[in-house]
């Protein structure tokens, strides 16, 4: 017998043919003849419905179908007779393929989120998380659907590197030194050299600095991978293991690069619209449930589905830092004053949003407060570089071009303590053959936090990893 997965089952009108499923039990229900049994197998949000007709099937043998039990049901597809569904299987076998009791955490009453954290391993069997799970692989497709549309190769770069891109210091060691016998120099430093790789190495904060020595050959490059930031912050927005998609490209100024930017995440939003219709449509029902249970001044003002329509269909708004400060100080009060030269907070970043009612692309950065490699503009103060700030979300993209003379960046890696020898590889593409080159890094949980309209990354990662949690 064919083995149809239960998305395609509610899709066929296919009556009177005799079919298979099999998933796990979302709700059992009915009375002393007939029960009602809602099988789902992850391959969408809706659930399938299994009529189970008592005179032809024992109640006895129904005893394990109880939420949560991996269940196979056989029936003949027929046309629903209840509301919501228009397809349902009379049943005619039913076997339990793994019991679950009643100790099974997700019993019908909805959870809080945070309950659902403690219990990772078994939320992808709640509604919110199988639409969360899928919406991630969709998106995950479009990423490289757009790239290989565009004639980008896709490049893997390192997790283990001994560079810091960022060089704001927020890595994890790697090492197979003994903690507890440290081989040391004279100087009573850590002696590296005996260490695995013979020297420092720690996860990778960016595939950057990687993606640029590729695209300065094959023109144009993309990373997608996980990347680690020690950052001790412990926010709805960080993780300390996330991942980004950082495009970099050989011949794109910042205008290019801003372009591309915007292009990429309204083609994202698109595609999810189209291939997450239902996992969205659920999302948004739920927010709006959500909603009523909150005071009036903090609900949304807008659906999840107006948000993405919004930056779907509009164009962003495109000014530099220096004007976000004069607009940020005609704004409003600020719990942190806005001060040129100091980074935007997020109620800063709240703000400007707001205030263009669209995604923003801020630029040109005082360089004091970005990293070493972005483009030095002429008035020796501000940097080439690009936030894309979101509403709900802040920044979901930083970018810059590149600072693609010799001297300049040997110059300002010397202003800021970054030690040459390390990074004499990065600047031998600027010894050969350089070319003007521009990319971002996207972070691929902040994008699924607004397609998902979920207000924690913590909750658009399958195992989310953060300050003092690595369970699971
Ligand atoms: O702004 P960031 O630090 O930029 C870079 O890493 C550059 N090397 C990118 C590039 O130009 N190729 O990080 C880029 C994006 C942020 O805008 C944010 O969306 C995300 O990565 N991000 C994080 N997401 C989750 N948790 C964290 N701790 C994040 N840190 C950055
Ligand atoms: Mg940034």
């Amino acid at each position: 017998m064919e083995n149809l997965r239960i998305a395609e089952l509610l899709k066929s009108s296919d009556f009177g043919k005799e079919v298979q499923v099999k998933g796990w039990v979302r709700t059992k229900r009915g009375n002393k003849n007939v029960a009602f049994i809602a099988i789902n197998d992850g391959s969408g949000i809706h659930s399938i419905q299994a009529v189970v007709d008592l005179s032809k099937i024992p109640e006895e043998a129904l005893r394990q179908v109880t939420t949560g039990a991996c269940i196979s049901v056989r029936g003949t597809l027929t046309q629903s007779q209840g509301q919501g569904q228009t397809v349902e299987l009379q049943t005619s076998a039913l076997e339990i393929i793994g019991a679950a009791d009643e100790t099974f955490p997700l019993q019908k009453k909805a959870h809080t989120l945070e309950f659902l954290r403690e219990i990772a391993h078994l939320r992808p069997r709640t509604n919110t998380f199988g639409a969360i799970l899928r919406i991630r692989h969709h998106m995950a497709m479009a990423v490289h659907h757009f790239f290989n549309e565009r004639g980008f190769f896709y490049l893997q770069t390192p997790v283990i590197t001994g560079s810091d891109a960022e060089g704001a210091g927020e890595m994890f060691r790697v090492t197979t030194l003994d903690l507890k016998n440290l081989p040391y120099n004279e100087d009573r430093s850590i002696d590296y050299k005996q260490d695995f790789f013979g020297r420092e190495t720690n996860l990778t904060v960016s595939g950057q600095l990687e993606g640029e020595l590729a695209a300065t050959a094959l023109g144009q490059v993309y990373t997608f991978g996980p990347t680690f930031r020690a950052e001790n912050s412990n926010t709805p927005r960080h993780l300390a293991e996330f991942w980004m998609i950082e495009p970099e490209m050989a011949f794109h100024d910042i205008t290019d690069n801003m372009d591309v930017a915007e292009a990429f995440l309204k083609y994202l939003i698109r595609y999810g619209l189209e291939h997450s219709k239902d996992d969205l449509e659920f999302l948004n029902t739920r927010a709006i449930e959500e909603d009523k249970n909150k005071k009036e001044s903090e609900r949304s003002k807008t659906t999840l589905m107006e948000r993405l329509n919004l930056v779907a269909e509009n164009t962003f708004k495109r000014i530099t830092y220096t004007e976000a400060i004069a607009v940020l100080e005609k704004g409003k009060k600020f719990e942190f004053r806005p001060e040129w030269g100091k980074d935007l907070q997020k109620e800063h970043e709240n703000f400007l949003v707001d205030h263009f009612k669209i995604p923003v692309i801020v630029t040109d950065y005082p360089k004091g407060i970005k990293a070493f490699y972005m483009k030095q503009n002429e008035d020796g103060k501000t940097v080439r570089a690009m936030d894309v700030l979101f509403p709900y979300v802040g920044e979901i993209i930083g970018g810059s071009q590149r600072e693609e003379n010799y001297d300049k960046l040997q110059a300002r890696m010397k202003e800021m303590d970054i030690p040459e020898e390390s990074l004499s590889w990065y600047l031998d593409t600027r010894r050969y053959g350089t070319c003007p080159h521009s990319g971002f890094g996207l972070g691929f949980e902040r994008l699924i936090l607004f397609i998902t309209g979920m207000s924690n990354v913590r909750d658009v990662i399958p195992f989310p990893r953060t300050p003092k949690n690595a369970d699971f």
